[in-house]
């Protein structure tokens, strides 16, 4: 199985999330393909970005590059996101990235009785967090992919988070061994 990491780790090296996701991944035995949002540096879509990609949808052409980041998000079995805590969910780049992925007709369609129903193949999407202070179970950003994994049809989601880390005199490498138990505790 090949697990796709989404890096919206935007401070690179110096991210105690990344810090996070890499020990994760590496406790994995699966293989890791790793989308770098920070490097993709992705244009958001306007007018006539939506123009192309909606005729290219009417055609039905897959194939095209636009639809070629919401291909591998679909056919992804296994999914991770590393994402810092910003401005109460997480950098935009990683909104962006949803912009490319979410394709009517790829990780969702309607059925016959307009019902929105996802298609993408994952089985589970885990979300990794670092956080400056104590966010107590306001995490809109994780609670943002609880509504996307749900309109995909990803049916289990899981949240990884080290909350304080910009505290002062805050013992960070404390804070990042309790998210440690959480991975551990994962399986
Ligand atoms: C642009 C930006 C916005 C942030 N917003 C918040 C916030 O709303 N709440 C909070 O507790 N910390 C906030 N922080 C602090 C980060 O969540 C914290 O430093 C986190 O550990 C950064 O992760 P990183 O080391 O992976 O980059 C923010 C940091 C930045 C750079």
């Amino acid at each position: 199985m090949t697990i796709l990491f989404v890096n919206a780790c935007m401070r690179g090296e110096q991210s105690r999330t990344l810090q996070l996701c890499r020990e994760y991944l590496e406790g994995a035995e699966d293989d890791v393909v790793e989308v770098d949002l920070a490097a993709l540096d992705l244009k958001p879509f306007d007018a006539a970005m939506v123009a192309y990609r909606t005729e290219k949808q009417t055609a039905r052409e897959w194939d095209d590059p636009i639809f070629a980041l919401s291909r591998q998000f679909v056919e992804a079995e296994d999914i991770v996101i590393g994402a810092p805590y910003w401005d109460l969910s997480f950098p935009s780049a990683l909104k962006i990235y949803l912009e490319y992925v979410s394709v009517c007709d790829l990780a969702f369609h309607y059925t016959e009785d307009a019902r929105c129903e996802g298609i993408c193949k994952a089985r589970r999407l885990t979300y990794i967090t670092t956080c400056g202070g104590f966010v107590e179970g306001a995490n809109y950003g994780y609670e943002y992919f609880c509504g996307i994994a749900k309109m995909f049809g990803i049916p289990e989601t899981r949240l990884v988070a080290a909350e304080g880390l910009d505290i002062v005199g805050i013992d960070v490498e404390a804070r990042l061994d309790k998210a440690r138990e959480q991975i551990a505790q994962l399986g």
